[in-house]
């Protein structure tokens, strides 16, 4: 088979109903390239390389391939010629083994002892490239950097010349991130073509040698990683500049909103994920917990939440035990919560955007009198969510499900912080966010608190932890290693907290 030395797309529009997703789109790619294709949320990056993977068919343009034209009926076609793509969210079966998963439906096994040939694939592509996978454990027995190690040796094994990764690193800790990378460059010096989706700049900038930009639906750059700055990027992504650190109101906290005291918590497996673990949140301020994740923030959060029970210890509002109470209790008493996995369980994918827009209160005043949903109130709310939290959607009743990524988390943030709770507790609120709208998100957080309610802010990103925190407690292994005032303590000392080390002298403890 013949392999990729140049790819251009050329042309590209392909339009939804009442959405160019892309305009005129050109793209070239070359043998051994890193290309980093960046946007804002709903720029149409996904869109074009779906295209490409044979998922949809363009309206207008084409895919020519060693300077001859590639029909795309399928991705089977594309498979065929040499373009693999992996998506955000995995599409393994998780009750499957590892081989099961990367056998299936590959027909190029020998009819006798599949099983020993593709356990030798395996094993051969496993060493070439540093994919480190056991091929008898089950997938849900795997962590999200192992499953993606599964799909990518699902495609190099179906002969990928170009792979395609949607955000791949928006779901593995930074330590998985630098293992993929390591990966993505082993690929390239094979004379593997790479094509990298990614929000964020830090990593197009290290992992990329050419970058393209696209804003609604059109492309506004291609450069060399080596002529441009980050700056430079971030100006063609959101079409002006960064702004600098957030400004915030002097509020002196008050009492304790959140005492969470001697709390411990159990994982899915049985196991303890949190132990003993105390904080308190107070009356206008914004509370950090920095680590990285898969130390307990989740379970800590849903066990404050009411979506888990807790094991030992309990959890107060204001002065009021809480403990394992259900989720509407809680919420009914002034939490509001933006879950980590917000795609499935903060929305109904089949339900339209404004029905979406007041879930959890759809029951109360305005929306409803008891008897009959307020339709026209509900609408009005929509309408007001799109335009404060610039929504990119056709119109408030197509279904959640065809929205982008980013524009479902602006919706549920938007709901979520439009209720004006007295706690906020938001997980990753910014994950997968372009730099435009996460700056906004972080400025509601802080309104949030300016107008004297409480933020609980979990966050792998130290820099928005930074921006935005009054305090900030590090999480390793369940447990907290130490409390730090922003303005005052070292970087390097959290990052010792963050591996595991508990607070000495860094800064001052509080
Ligand atoms: N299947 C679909 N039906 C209708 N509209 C769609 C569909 N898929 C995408 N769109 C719309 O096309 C536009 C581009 O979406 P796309 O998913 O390509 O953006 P993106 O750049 O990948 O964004 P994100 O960073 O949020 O993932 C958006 O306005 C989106 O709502
Ligand atoms: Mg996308």
């Amino acid at each position: 088979m013949e392999r990729i030395e140049i790819l251009e797309m050329k042309d590209i529009t392909k339009s939804f109903i009442g959405v160019k997703a892309n305009q005129d789109v050109n793209l070239v790619i070359e043998k051994g390239d890193i290309l980093g294709l960046l946007g804002e949320n709903g720029a149409g990056k996904t869109t074009l390389m779906n295209v490409l993977y044979g998922l949809y068919h363009p309206d207008k343009g084409h895919i020519i391939v060693n300077g001859k034209p590639l029909y795309l009926r399928s991705p089977k076609d594309s498979m065929k010629a040499g373009i693999g793509m992996i998506h955000q969210h995995f599409m393994l079966v998780q009750k499957h083994t590892v081989l099961e998963n990367i056998a299936l439906g590959f027909d190029e096994a020998p009819f006798f002892f599949p099983q020993r040939y593709m356990r030798k694939q395996i094993e051969e592509y496993s060493q070439k490239f540093g994919l480190n996978v056991d091929p008898n454990k089950k997938i849900w027995e795997l962590s999200a950097g192992e499953q993606q190690r599964v799909e990518i040796l699902k495609t190099l094994i179906r002969n990928a010349d170009l792979l395609i990764m949607d955000e791949p690193t928006s779901v593995l800790t930074p330590q998985e991130a630098e293992e993929l990378f390591d990966i993505l460059r082993k690929m390239i010096n094979n004379g593997h073509s790479v094509i990298l989706i990614s929000h964020k700049l830090e990593e197009i900038t290290s992992i990329c040698n050419r970058v393209m930009v696209m804003r609604k639906g059109k492309v506004t750059g291609t450069a060399l990683i080596k002529d441009v700055s980050k700056v430079d990027l971030a100006r063609m992504m959101i079409g002006r500049e960064l702004s600098g650190s957030l400004e915030k109101k002097e509020v002196k906290p008050g009492k304790p909103m959140l005492e969470v005291s001697n709390l411990s918590v159990n994982s899915d497996q049985g196991l303890p994920i949190v132990q003993n673990l105390g904080f308190n949140v107070l009356w206008g301020e914004i509370f950090g917990i920095a680590g990285v994740s898969g130390n307990g923030q989740r379970e800590m959060v849903e066990a404050i939440t009411g979506l888990r029970k807790s094991v030992t210890g309990s959890v107060s509002l204001e002065g009021k035990d809480i403990t394992n109470l259900t989720a509407r209790d809680i919420h009914n008493r002034g939490i509001s919560h933006v879950p980590e996995e917000r795609i499935k369980f903060g929305t109904v994918a089949n339900l339209p955007f404004f029905e979406n827009s007041v879930l959890k209160k759809h029951h109360k005043t305005p929306f409803s009198n008891r008897m009959l949903m307020n339709y026209p109130n509900i609408r009005d709310h929509a309408k007001n969510l799109v335009a404060k939290y610039n929504v990119d959607a056709a119109s408030i009743s197509v279904p959640v499900k065809n929205l982008s990524g980013g524009n479902i988390q602006k919706l549920i943030l938007g709901r979520e912080i439009s209720s004006e709770p007295n706690l906020l507790i938001a997980a990753h609120p910014t994950y997968g966010l372009d730099v435009g709208a996460a700056e906004f998100i972080r400025k509601e957080l802080i309104n949030c608190r300016d107008r004297g309610g409480s933020v609980l802010l979990v966050s792998e990103d130290l820099e928005e932890l930074f921006q935005v925190c009054d305090r900030i407690a590090v999480m390793f292994e369940g447990r907290i290693m130490g409390i730090v005032d922003p303005n005052n303590c070292n970087i390097d000392g959290i990052g010792l907290m963050m591996a595991g080390l508990e607070q000495q002298n860094q800064g001052e403890n509080i």
